[in-house]
């Protein structure tokens, strides 16, 4: 079975990380965004997964020659010339998805959950139709696109794309699977999947929906992303405690790659990841914040709600909290405090931030 991942832009929203690497790349939970994806496709069955990428990555495309000998699959690349929207990209891999009439998957490259590919495949052949959309529920709909449909079939009635008034609270998870059929509505020029392909299926009854069970969220934004790994590292708790971290002083759901070192007396967690070769210094507290790999965090430090960039080091006695992000290679020198401050790569700071804002 096939599957396209729409990986897109540049990741804007998630700077300064995707100056240092592109989106899918970023560890989330200690493991690439898009490796999690990839993963669950491939024990769906997937074994042909089509990248739909509108920026040259070099990066991105070594990674993946490494990863289709990993897991023994085919990884294209589908470059755009110009980015080609949330459809669009379809059009421009048509070859390589219409084969044999099987069905295949499309993903959004940023959420994250517990996927349930395989339940998504038999789903859909039940009902027959053209397509099938999963959808969860969120508080604030407005951001995503909503989705009315029957409760009992799961026949899509409406689709809106980000509704300016309430419509439902059921939204878009950004997973679906399409007959080849779907391919034939698409053409080869920037289109809206959400907003020119979805409202016209679901009026011909083509589309239906299947709930989602457990966790979602789209982790595209730093703040988002520590929300989405509170969630995934609970998720680790009910499905596969042996992955967490207990011991003296780690609190709650605590990730901690087995080369990490930690030091005396610290306090982690709840809600903490630390990669691989990170050096937690002594006395230092942690929550809810991920450490990405090779950095350190120097003694008696007090970080909470952070995401600290690689090979980066915060000095002792520092304090960093509301969803401060450190980019690649920042040094945060001894005694400051950072509020909310979003720090570009290769930066030195000297000064605190008391305020939330961009430092460059
Ligand atoms: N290849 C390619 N080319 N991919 C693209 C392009 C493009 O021109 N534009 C966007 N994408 C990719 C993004 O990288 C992302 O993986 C996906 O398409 C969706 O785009 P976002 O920009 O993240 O959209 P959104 O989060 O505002 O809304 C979408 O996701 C929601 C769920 O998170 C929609 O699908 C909503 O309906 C949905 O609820
Ligand atoms: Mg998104």
């Amino acid at each position: 079975m096939k599957a396209l991942i729409l990986v897109g832009g540049y990741g804007t929203r998630l700077r300064p990380l995707t100056l240092s690497v592109p989106k899918p790349l970023v560890e989330f939970c200690n493991k690439p965004i898009l490796l999690h994806q990839v993963e669950a496709l491939v024990k769906a069955g997937v074994n042909h997964v089509v990248l739909a990428v509108s920026y040259m990555s070099e990066l991105l495309e070594r990674e993946m020659r490494v990863q289709e000998q990993r897991l023994g699959i085919l990884i294209s690349l589908s470059h755009e010339k110009e980015p080609l929207g949330t459809a669009g990209p379809l059009a421009l891999a048509r070859d390589l998805l219409n084969v044999d009439n099987e069905p295949f998957f499309v993903l959004n490259s940023d959420v994250i959950c517990d996927f349930p590919f395989k339940d998504l495949l038999q789903f859909h052949q039940n009902h027959g139709k053209e397509g099938t959309i999963v959808v969860t529920r969120v508080e604030e709909p407005s951001k995503y696109g909503v989705v009315v449909y029957e409760s009992d079939s799961g026949r899509i009635q409406r689709f809106v794309e980000k509704p300016q008034v309430f419509v439902s609270n059921k939204i878009n998870a950004g997973m679906y699977i399409f007959n080849p059929s779907v391919l034939s509505r698409i053409q080869l020029r920037p289109t809206s999947i959400e907003k020119e392909i979805f409202p016209i299926m679901a009026e011909e009854g083509q589309l239906y929906t299947m709930e989602l069970q457990g966790f979602w969220m789209d982790i595209g934004q730093p703040k988002d992303f520590l929300t989405g790994m509170c969630m995934y590292l609970q998720s680790l708790r009910l499905h596969a405690p042996e992955r967490l971290h207990t011991g003296p002083g780690f609190l709650g759901n605590v990730l901690v790659d087995p080369s990490a070192q930690i030091g005396e007396n610290c306090s982690i967690g709840p809600n903490v990841t630390i990669g691989a070769g990170v050096v937690i210094e002594d006395g230092v507290r942690i929550k809810r914040c991920t450490v990405l790999k090779g950095s350190r965090v120097r003694s008696h430090s007090w970080l909470e709600s952070c995401i600290v960039g690689w090979s980066s080091s915060v000095g002792q006695w520092v304090r960093m909290e509301n969803v401060t992000v450190l980019g690649e290679d920042v040094i945060v020198n001894d005694e400051l405090y950072l509020n909310g401050a979003n720090v570009l790569p290769h930066k030195s700071i000297n000064e605190s931030v008391p305020e939330p804002r961009i430092i460059m």
